[in-house]
């Protein structure tokens, strides 16, 4: 579980691993009811944990189905198409995938039932359902306000003679519901639904048809239009089922494993829990991917993605039609910003009515982060970003657990990117920040601390040099807090006007080069003056945290060497390699003392040592970020070691360790 209110993502530079899948939800559930009408008993494996699930589970209880566990699978006991329980009160919660399926069989079934939810559930409409359930004789009756739940089943007399008929134009789940339902009273004779206006996402309608044949109903599906159940259909448990993973989800991992290879440095991204042979709608998404340039490999239960298929530098833009994969379309718009050109994403009018309006979510947040962005009413226009038009943004979710999602991806492109609220993900996938964490691949950071004089500037600085890294000196932005303090007459002591100095720093580094706007100040923040300045500005809590988003900032591909006191304890506490370079206070007094005397500095050997004493004891004294080593640091005494030797250590445990 993620309860914080924001989760920040590192920079990524590849990605690699296996990822497992949650199972589908629109699948667990169908399956649960499947298993307790059919005969025999059914061992589910993969079954999803969520509200929706326990709610049919509890119902399924109550009307006397017999459950067990054993181990993560869960066995259900089939009732051979009568529910042992012939009256019940039963509470769906908000479970649209409960309550409609479990109307049309109770109904067709007869008894004394009631069933009703919390109050959002009062609001969604079942109208279309029920006037088709009591067309055939059924007998419902509304507890409350019509066309909604709460519903009272009794027994009727349903009749199949002619056929049931439901509107399919504004959901497609009134006529899943009759479909799960109507194999329970077709012993006799062929019983047929027609569908009233044009049918709407067929794929979940397949998922449904899918899961009746596993159950041994085979449905004559005449064009989406009209479906007939032949007499003498019953279901049978098919002993074992193994619920898929959610192939939305999948979408995620398989672009992953795609734009990880954007850097050079991504391995494949393989998906378990869904394959070329999945009742999914949206493993579509693989094979449009495939179609953009990505390297796709379709396997026994998995699906990996390894970059881009040879010569290829970016994924192709251009027009995508979306409506067969509606969820896993909102993952094109995000890779969008990683092709060669605008990708147009058609078909995607029911993003209007999902969770939130994803068109005009989607179009908010991509802008955040510097894209431009066309919208209408059933599309969406994405433009590419190049490396330099990339703005770190704070990217809202709109209490959906698939903007959540999608976003973090965005960690792939050269900004850092929060993702708010991201606890949403719960609704389909608990643990998603978790399972995409252990396939991302964050840009590697060596963190150098050591005290002063230590001789960490100049290994840290060698060290990037060899490996290609970038560089953060962190003391120079210390050091340039300080300088332009005693510029401007702020009081060492002044913590608010010191750390809103410290958060707008117009300051701009370039290897050892330090810039303040057009003002070259590399010599004046080396002074000794300054030195103590920043020395007793960075025992302030506020100004350490106004320089925190400027140092991770700094954190890119293809790597950073980052010195200073506090790298690997609270600025890159992930960091893969921490060494802690210390050196005799005698050492580093001389080291010091010749620096200064070369910048043509005066002072005497006995003042450099005092001061380095002084400071010393100042930064590992400090209440916050005090000078000390990270647990998983490895310590490196320098006294006797020339700059090359001590490089050349760092480079070979950076060696190991990668
Ligand atoms: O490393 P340098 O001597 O340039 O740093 C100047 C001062 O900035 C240090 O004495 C220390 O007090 C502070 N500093 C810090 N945390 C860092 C880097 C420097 O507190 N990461």
């Amino acid at each position: 579980m993620i309860s914080s209110d924001y989760l920040d993502m590192p920079p990524l530079i590849g990605a690699g691993g296996t990822a497992l899948l949650p199972g589908s939800k629109s699948i667990s559930n169908r399956v649960l009811l499947l298993a307790a009408l059919a005969e025999g008993k059914t061992l589910i494996t993969g079954l999803l944990d969520s509200d929706d699930t326990r709610v049919m589970l509890a119902a399924l209880h109550a009307l006397g189905v017999i459950v067990s566990t054993q181990g993560t699978d869960t066995i259900v006991h089939g009732c051979g198409g009568r529910f042992p329980e012939r009256r019940a009160d039963l509470f769906m919660g908000n479970a649209g995938t409960a309550i409609r399926p479990l109307t049309a069989a109770l109904a067709l079934l007869g008894g004394s039932y009631t069933l009703s939810g919390v109050p959002r559930m009062h609001e969604r409409p079942i109208g279309d359902l029920v006037d088709a359930l009591r067309a055939i004789n059924c007998s419902i009756d509304y507890l409350n306000q019509l066309g909604y739940p709460p519903l009272a089943i009794n027994l009727g007399t349903p009749n199949v003679d002619t056929p049931i008929r439901v509107r399919g134009d504004v959901s497609s789940q009134f006529l899943t519901a009759l479909l799960l339902a109507l194999p329970l009273v077709s012993q006799q004779q062929d019983v047929v639904v027609e569908v009233i206006g044009t049918l709407i996402s067929r794929p979940y309608v397949h998922i449904t048809l899918e899961l009746l044949c596993r159950f041994g109903v085979h449905v004559e599906n005449e064009n989406w239009q009209r479906f007939v159940i032949p007499a003498g259909s019953r279901y049978t448990s098919p002993g074992r089922m193994a619920v898929e993973g959610d192939a939305s989800s999948a979408s995620y991992f398989l672009a992953a494993g795609v734009l990880g290879s954007l850097h050079g440095a991504g391995d494949a991204v393989r998906v378990e829990g869904v394959d070329a042979h999945s009742i999914q709608g949206d493993v579509e998404f693989a094979r449009v991917l495939e179609r953009l340039g990505a390297r796709v490999e379709w396997g026994d239960g998995f699906i990996s993605a390894s970059g881009l298929i040879p010569g290829r530098k970016r994924l192709t833009g251009g027009i995508i039609d979306c409506v067969a994969i509606p969820d896993a379309a909102m993952t094109l718009a995000i890779t969008a910003l990683f092709a060669d050109a605008p990708t147009l994403l058609t078909g995607i009018g029911s993003w209007r009515v999902k969770e939130t309006d994803r068109i005009a979510a989607m179009g908010a947040e991509l802008a955040k982060l510097g894209a431009q962005v066309e919208a209408g009413e059933d599309w969406l226009r994405v433009h590419p970003l190049s490396d330099g038009q990339w703005r770190s943004a704070a990217i809202g979710t709109y209490d959906d657990h698939r903007m959540a999602m999608c976003f973090s991806l965005a960690s792939f492109g050269p900004a850092d990117i929060r993702i708010l609220d991201p606890g949403c993900v719960s609704k389909t996938f608990p643990d998603y920040f978790q399972v995409f964490a252990s396939v991302a691949r964050p840009v590697p950071v060596i963190a150098i601390d050591g005290p002063t004089a230590s001789g960490k500037g100049t290994v840290a600085s060698k060290v990037a040099a060899m490996l290609g890294f970038h560089y953060l000196d962190s003391g120079a932005l210390y050091r340039t807090t300080a300088l332009l303090a005693l510029r401007q007459d702020i009081k060492l002591d002044d913590e608010a006007r010191l750390s809103e100095l410290a958060l707008r720093l117009p300051i701009r580094c370039d290897g050892s080069q330090v810039w303040v706007g057009p003002e070259d100040v590399s010599a004046a923040i080396r002074t000794e003056d300054v030195g103590r300045a920043a020395s007793a500005l960075a025992s302030l809590p506020a100004v350490r945290q106004s320089l925190l988003a400027l140092q991770h900032s700094l954190r890119r591909a293809p790597g950073l060497v980052a010195d200073g006191r506090d790298m690997g304890t609270e600025v890159f506490p992930s960091a893969r390699l921490k060494v802690f370079l210390t050196a005799d206070v005698q050492a580093r007094a001389d080291r010091r003392y010749k620096q200064l005397i070369s910048q043509g500095i005066s002072t005497t050997i006995i003042d450099v040592l005092r001061d380095l004493e002084a400071r010393d004891a100042r930064d590992s004294k400090r209440s916050v970020a005090a000078l000390r080593p990270a647990q998983d640091a490895v310590p490196l005494n320098t006294s006797a070691l020339d700059v090359d030797q001590t490089v050349d250590q760092v480079l070979q445990w950076w060696r190991q360790c990668s």
